[in-house]
Parts: C-alpha cells; structure tokens; sequence
C-alpha cells in the first residue's frame, strides 16, 4: 500500500484518523477524571483511560512516521511559501505528539507515581524521585505542549480548508476515507 501522486495510501489515511481520535479522548478522559473527588476509583480509572490513550498516540505516530517514510506522500500542493509552512506545521505536529506522551510519562515517573496501562500493568519506574522536575515537566505536558498542539491544530485544519474552499486543490480530499480526488 504506496501513497501516489494523488492520493495517501489507505494505511497512511486510516493511521492519521485513528490518531486524531486518540488524541480527542486522550483530551477527553483528562478532563473527565476532574468531575471525581480525589480517592474516587473512577478519577483514577479515567486517568489509566488518559494514559493508555496516550501511550497509543506515541505509538501510532512513531509508526505513521516510519510508514510515511517508507512508502511515499502524494505531491504538496502550494505556492513556495506554503510548501515550507505547510512541511514546518506537520513536522511540528510530529514533535508534540511524541512529547506530549513522553512528557506525560516522565512527569509520573519523577512524581514517583505509577503509570498502570489498559488496566493490565504498570510500567517499571526508570528515574529517581524528583519532585521539582515533575512540577517542570507537568508544565510542559499540561501548559506548553499543549497550547503549541492547539494552535498547530488551527493551523493544520485551516490550512486544509484553505486548500479546499479557496485554492480548490486535492489537499483534503486525498486524505478523506472516500475522498474522489479530480
Ligand atoms: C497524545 C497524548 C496526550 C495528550 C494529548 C495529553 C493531554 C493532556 C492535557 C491537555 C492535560 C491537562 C488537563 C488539564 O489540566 O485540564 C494532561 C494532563 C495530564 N496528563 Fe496527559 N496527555 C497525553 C498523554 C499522556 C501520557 C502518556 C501520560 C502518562 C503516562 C499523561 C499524564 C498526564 C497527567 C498525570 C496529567 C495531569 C492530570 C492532573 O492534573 O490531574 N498524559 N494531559
């Protein structure tokens, strides 16, 4: 399955939906454990939901980075100064969605608290207790990573319907599951 010219191959389409939704209900299940008192089962239930879904996003971007590598892109449409921007914003994407779950991961683990995944495990601990670090990276995670992955979000959606609704290119529909490109 290689992308051509005109279209991304299906894997590469299906990876990039399955990630935009992991990502949505990772952002989803953080914001939910907060309805729950501290010590209720169901704030930490949500938080293992936080972290298994995170963990999903490192993977599934580390693998759509690989495949993206190995079997090609459709052409990038644009003028020359788009083209740099477009390829800057989805680089850039790239880079919080790796740090965002790493991030996550080494704020528990300086905190010296566990990381249990999909209710089955919990992940060794690798670091020495580091409180101030944790309150650090806890900042990057929930403030700076964050903040960087909403505006490269405003940016990736309008860029892509500026492709559709103003330049009338391919853009978004070679990306759509059953998009007809012309
Ligand atoms: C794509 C992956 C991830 C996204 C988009 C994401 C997003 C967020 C956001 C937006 C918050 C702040 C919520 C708020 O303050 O309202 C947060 C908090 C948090 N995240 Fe993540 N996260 C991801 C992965 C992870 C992973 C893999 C872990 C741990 C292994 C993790 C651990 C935490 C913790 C401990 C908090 C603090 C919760 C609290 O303040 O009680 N996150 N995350």
């Amino acid at each position: 399955m290689t992308s051509t010219t005109d279209s991304w191959s299906k894997a590469l389409k299906t990876l990039h939906w399955l990630i935009a939704f992991f990502i949505l209900f990772a952002w989803a299940s953080v914001e939910l454990h907060e309805f729950y008192e501290r010590g209720d089962p169901m704030r930490g239930w949500w938080m293992v939901l936080h972290f298994s879904l995170g963990f999903t996003v490192l993977f599934l971007g580390m693998f759509r980075l690989y495949y993206r590598a190995t079997h090609g892109r459709p052409s990038l449409y644009g003028g020359s100064f788009q083209k740099p921007i477009s390829l800057l914003v989805q680089s850039l994407m790239y880079v919080v969605m790796i740090g965002m779950p790493l991030t996550g991961l080494l704020m528990r683990q300086f905190a010296g608290r566990e990381t249990t995944l999909f209710w089955l495990f919990d992940l060794p601990s690798f670091v020495e207790k580091n409180t101030d670090l944790a309150k650090q990276l806890a900042f990057v995670h929930k403030e700076f990573l964050w903040n960087a992955l909403l505006v490269l979000l405003v940016l990736h959606i309008g860029g892509a319907l500026w492709h559709h609704l103003i330049t009338k290119d391919n853009t978004l529909r070679q990306m759509l599951p059953f998009g007809k490109t012309r």
